[in-house]
């Protein structure tokens, strides 16, 4: 059944791959049910290989599901995909094609066109799309002679030209500097608010994008969907158990025992770009079990540099429901699988 209301609906939606050198299936997604209603900024977060662009493709008819259905707009992604194309388009971050010899301001004029905008119109888009992403002074520049960041800039506002009714965005910030982000986010957000029935889907790396930008947010790991609800209430709904950030120093034993101690739920640690220094983040059922996480610390010979402990973010959620931080290199689970 397709509610009117329904932006995009999937019902038990699968996708399997089969990995060339292994005969092991890889289930990119497995029973995937979602609605996005239509006027909603939604957010799918999730840790690399989660199945996130793998349903965003599914989504924008570039690839077909193994089984269940998917609708955008109220047409079937498999059987009317023509239909899906005229309402939506695409943004992939770090995505940075396009035609070289081209400026960018013929490359969006160019996209335009394919979608066939009125010319006015067009040019009224393309000043404000190039605003926005920081480009207007790049407008008369080719292609060629942009950076990685500006291409990826006019990949965004390229995904804007067509008025698409839904517009997918797979990380679009990626690789974006900080004030680009904010003014990428701050687009977004106004473009969704501007007219009833405009829909963005969304997935992210960053939880701070999530939590401003997006109404709902699912969390997603190995191709399933493992909470959606409004930020607020996924972090209302965490038990509250408490989660410990520790900076320590770089050298010292192996933290592995301190999965051992008994109320830790999980250890995760990650090296600080900059400094060096290990990020630790323990879990624990009760306040009083840090004593013995920094007993057992110093016992290892690593010293703490700084101990903080965290107030429930979307952060909080993803560990809780994923079993790790976003930002870990190595992820070590104590006792919740
Ligand atoms: N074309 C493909 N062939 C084989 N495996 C794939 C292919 N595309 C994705 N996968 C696998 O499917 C899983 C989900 O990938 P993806 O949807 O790209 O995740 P995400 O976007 O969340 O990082 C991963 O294990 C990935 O290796
Ligand atoms: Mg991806």
């Amino acid at each position: 059944m397709i509610r009117a209301d329904a932006a995009i609906e999937t019902q038990a939606l699968t996708r399997h791959f089969r990995a060339r050198q292994r005969a092991r299936e890889v289930r990119a997604l497995d029973g995937v049910d979602l609605v996005v209603h239509a006027g909603e900024c939604f957010g799918l977060l999730g840790p690399n290989g989660a199945g996130k662009s793998t349903l965003i493709k599914i989504l924008t008819t570039l690839l077909l599901p193994t089984s269940g259905r998917a609708s955008v707009a109220g047409y079937d992604v498999a059987a009317e995909p023509l239909a899906v194309r005229r309402r939506i388009n695409l943004v992939s971050g770090g995505d940075s094609s396009g035609y070289g010899i081209l400026t960018v301001r013929e490359t969006l004029h160019l996209f335009s066109q394919f979608y066939g905008v009125p010319r006015g119109e067009a040019r009224r888009r393309a000043d404000e799309l190039l605003g926005v992403t920081g480009l207007a002074e790049k407008a008369d520049t080719r292609l060629s002679n942009l950076s990685t960041g500006m291409r990826q800039k006019l990949n965004f506002a390229r995904g804007f030209m067509s008025d698409p009714e839904i517009v997918f965005l797979d990380e679009p910030t990626l690789g974006l500097d900080v004030e680009a982000s904010r003014d990428v986010r701050a687009f977004i957000a106004r473009w969704v608010r501007e007219r009833p029935g405009r829909t963005v889907l969304l997935t992210t790396h960053y939880m701070v994008e999530a939590d401003e930008l997006c109404g709902r947010v699912a969390i997603i790991d190995h191709g399933r969907i493992l909470a959606l609800d409004t930020p607020s209430a996924l972090k209302r709904a965490v038990p509250a158990e408490p989660v410990f950030e520790i900076q320590l120093s770089a050298t010292g034993d192996d933290l592995d025992p301190l999965r051992e101690i008994r109320g830790v739920r999980s250890v995760s640690h990650h090296a600080h770009p900059a400094t060096g220094a290990t990020e630790l983040r323990v879990v624990v059922d009760e306040d009083d079990r840090i004593g013995e996480v920094l007993a057992r610390l110093k016992a290892l010979r690593r010293s703490v540099l700084h101990l903080t402990k965290m107030e429930p973010t979307l952060e909080t959620v993803f560990i809780h429901h994923v079993g790790r931080g976003l930002a870990d290199e190595e992820a070590v689970d104590a006792g919740s699988a």
